[in-house]
């Protein structure tokens, strides 16, 4: 779907996550959430707060995943997402900080591998994602998926491509102070949800989003894997999408 701007994407994209917490509130389950850091999520959170305090849309049976974290990374460092989701959702709404679930930058590396298994059973012990939102990097990376993965893949630690680290250097002030690692949700794990929304902004997505939708399927661009996916909508606004 594309729009003409991003905020009035973002706001299609708050209001289903919001239908779908209600829609689950009245048959009393819990709602499970996969979530995405990045520029591209920040209005659809901005709205998901508007709608908590003028609307009265409450979190309380929502459990969230937040897709990665850099490795290593302190969660009070401004550059961990676990300081982003807080800072731009989890501190304005009413989610129980024990459903908050976002892989952690400061695990051993002998204790890695075990926790990023454990990461994926226990979205499995909920039942798996509702609802993945997603965006994309411009090497075609879905989380930290970056090209080579595999379509199986789980939550696992994994090497950040160059171009990824460029784009990061401009928050992290220089290049150099980019993790080298990052601690990601699988494709698999994220193919799994039964709905997904990827969000994609600007001129600078355009390449990528027309060779993730119109080109092969390929773990040259790990994006591309959603094309097998049965319930995932682009959502773009005009300069994303003028090279489809
Ligand atoms: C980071 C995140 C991705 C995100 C991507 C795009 O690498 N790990 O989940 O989709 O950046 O970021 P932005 O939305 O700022 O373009």
């Amino acid at each position: 779907i594309v729009f003409a701007n991003s905020v009035n994407g973002s706001i299609c994209v708050a209001q289903e996550i919001a239908d779908l917490i209600k829609s689950k509130q009245v048959k009393n389950e819990l709602c499970i959430l996969g979530l995405a850091t990045g520029s591209s999520p920040i209005k659809v959170y901005e709205e998901l707060v508007r709608m908590h305090n003028e609307e009265g849309l409450s979190f309380k049976n929502v459990v969230t995943f937040n897709l990665d974290e850099y490795y290593p990374m302190d969660k009070s460092s401004v550059h961990s997402y676990y300081y982003f989701m807080h800072q731009h959702l989890f501190n304005h709404i009413d989610i129980d900080p024990e459903n908050i679930n976002i892989p952690s930058g400061t695990i051993s590396t002998e204790e890695l591998h075990q926790y990023c298994i454990d990461y994926d059973l226990k979205i499995k012990e909920y039942g798996g994602l509702d609802f993945q939102l997603l965006g994309i990097g411009r090497t075609g990376h879905i989380g930290f998926n970056e090209p080579g993965s595999h379509y199986n893949s789980g939550t696992r630690s994994i090497t950040l491509d160059h171009l990824t680290r460029v784009d990061a250097a401009t928050s992290f002030l220089g290049i150099d102070k980019v993790p080298k690692k990052a601690i990601t949700m699988g494709i698999g794990t994220v193919k799994k949800a039964k709905r997904i929304i990827l969000l994609a902004w600007g001129h600078n997505k355009a390449s990528i989003v027309k060779k993730t939708i119109e080109g092969d399927i390929t773990p040259d661009v790990p994006a591309s894997y959603l094309q097998e996916h049965n319930n995932v909508t682009f959502i773009l606004n005009d300069e994303a999408s003028q090279e489809l």
